[in-house]
């Protein structure tokens, strides 16, 4: 099914293709929103789009205050039912209990545990039962992202992935929401290209690259929390 949509896809632009798995797939399709900048683009895309599609976000407990600006912002623009999923209570009671609030600074090991706790763990209910998951991932986001392509499927989650602004430039997500006065994350404009956590997300210099404010900490390839693994 994945080549046959494949073919049926290419050469469309993130308009079409948005709005062919909102009529084809409806509820059998997701879409993911952090409320960053390119899924604003999408969720604007969505909205105009005739038909619907079930949106969710992952709520981590340690968002930054300006992403649930943009979440209210969102909800009064476009309407639409936006699905918050917790991670489960249980569990982040006893990794911080056992290890603090900040475990996450002190080895890979702890960042990997906390992001499986308040994303992993939580994504992999929210996409349960989908036959088709959005995202906003663009190749230029980071060099591991470029392998991937805007089309494929998750062995791991067992599910066609599709990030319709994957040839999308930095520009031309910024001309998207300023055409259509789209809100967005006022972090955006104070150097913050990626927004992820609060403790783990920080502004990056001009040059640098997209994703170095994210777990700046650690080295450069151990940069992803495990949503978007490739296959490749
Ligand atoms: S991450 O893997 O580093 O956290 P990134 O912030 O680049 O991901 O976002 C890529 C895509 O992952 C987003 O466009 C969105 O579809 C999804 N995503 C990331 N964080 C969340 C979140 N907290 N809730 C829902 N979707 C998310
Ligand atoms: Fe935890 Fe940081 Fe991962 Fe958020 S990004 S889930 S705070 S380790």
């Amino acid at each position: 099914m994945i080549e046959q949509l494949k073919d049926r896809l290419q050469g469309l632009n993130a308009a079409q293709i948005v709005q062919y798995i909102v009529q084809k797939f409806g509820n059998k399709a997701v879409f993911s929103t952090s409320f960053g900048i390119e899924d604003q683009v999408l969720t604007h895309l969505i909205a105009e789009a005739s038909g619907e599609i079930d949106v969710f976000t992952l709520e981590t407990g340690r968002l930054f205050p300006e992403t649930y600006y943009v979440w209210n912002r969102t909800l009064e623009r476009y309407k639409l039912p936006i699905k918050a999923y917790y991670p489960q209570a249980a569990l982040v009671e006893d990794m911080v209990t056992k290890k603090g609030p900040s475990s996450f600074y002190d080895s890979v090991e702890n960042r990997k545990e906390c992001c499986f706790i308040r994303k992993i763990e939580p994504l992999k209910r929210a996409i349960k039962g989908y036959e088709i998951w959005l995202t906003g991932i663009r190749a230029e986001q980071s060099a591991n992202r470029e392998d991937m392509d805007f089309i494929e499927w998750d062995e791991g989650n067992q599910i066609i992935k599709i990030h319709p602004l994957f040839h999308w430039t930095l520009d031309d997500v910024e001309s998207h929401l300023k055409q259509f006065n789209v809100p967005y994350n006022p972090l955006h404009d104070k150097g913050f290209p990626s927004i992820g956590c609060q403790p783990c997300t920080r502004a990056v210099a001009p040059g640098e690259d997209f994703r170095a404010g994210r777990w700046w900490w650690e080295d450069k390839s151990k940069k992803e929390c495990g949503l978007h693994v490739t296959n490749k």
